[in-house]
């Protein structure tokens, strides 16, 4: 893939515009995503705040899951597309020269809608992202950092005594902890979550959504969600886009009492999508 990147003026604010508000940990400026000839997004404009959750809603096909890849650059792994505009971190722009797409991945954490543990065992599956990272080295350190990221996904006492067995082996909602633990490893700053729970039944998604209200006050986190229900559970802002648009974001009870946009009002509503 290419990138053409323009940073338009006042693109390296960092702060929130209202005075006093939460600080912004990623801003998208103008971003567009193509597929060869054809567009899925149409100039995204969004500002994601620290230590909040954001959710994406919207009708299938609307581009939730191509603007999530753009904020950890997974579109850099599909042939063909190609994104332009800015996307920034902490006010740098992820698409930077300096910017190494594996190191911003770590900060930039992704959790799929399908859990995918790797075919290793509970430890190892923690284990490999803070080997390969070079944040430890000794077994000590490894132990450590295994135990705590298994407390943080609150999976710890599930598993315990068993971290020698395969990850595979765990059910659907263990193994999407296991893999929020994972990223949860190598310290992100945010965790992207395209449909956590798409995969799992009510009580294992009950408690994905306590883990993701637990985890704001470390994590920034934004998460795509075609259930309106929990978008409105876990989130403090949400993102409607429809057909390659951002139409509006705004505090989550006020997208859903009191939308502006009539394409919004449609799809809270239950008219289309
Ligand atoms: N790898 C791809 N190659 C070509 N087109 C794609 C690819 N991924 C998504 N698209 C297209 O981009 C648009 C947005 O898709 P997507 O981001 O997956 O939407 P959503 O997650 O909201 O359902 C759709 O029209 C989809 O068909
Ligand atoms: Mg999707």
């Amino acid at each position: 893939m290419s990138v053409q990147t323009q940073i338009p003026a006042g693109a390296a604010m960092t702060r929130s515009a209202s005075a006093g508000g939460p600080p912004i940990k990623m801003v998208a400026r103008d971003v567009k995503v193509y597929y060869g000839a054809k567009q899925a997004l149409k100039g995204i404009n969004l500002e994601i705040q620290e230590n909040r959750v954001m959710a994406l809603i919207g009708p299938s096909g609307c581009g939730k899951s191509t603007f999530l890849r753009c904020l950890n650059r997974m579109n850099d792994t599909i042939e063909n597309c190609r994104v332009e505009g800015l996307i920034a971190l902490d006010g740098e722009d992820v698409y930077g020269k300096n910017i190494d797409a594996v190191q911003l991945r770590a900060r930039v954490g992704m959790v799929f809608q399908k859990p995918n543990p790797f075919p290793k065992s509970i430890y190892d599956n923690i284990a490999y992202g803070p080997r390969i990272h070079g944040m430890a080295t000794h077994r000590d350190e490894v132990d450590e950092i295994v135990t705590k990221s298994l407390e943080r996904a609150g999976l710890w006492n599930e598993v315990k005594d068993r971290l020698r067995e395969p990850g595979t082996g765990l059910s659907g909602g263990q193994q999407q902890r296991l893999c929020i633990a994972r990223a949860i490893a190598v310290s992100p700053e945010v965790i992207l979550m395209d449909e956590p729970c798409s995969a799992l039944d009510p009580i294992a998604t009950a408690h994905i959504e306590e883990l993701i209200d637990e985890l704001r006050e470390n994590y920034t986190i934004v998460i795509v969600t075609h259930n309106m229900q929990q978008a409105a559970r876990v989130s403090q802002k949400t993102a409607f886009f429809h057909l390659g648009d951002m139409v509006e974001c705004d505090d989550t009870e006020e997208i859903f009492t009191n939308p502006r946009d009539e394409r919004t009002q449609g799809y809270i509503t239950g008219r289309y999508g």
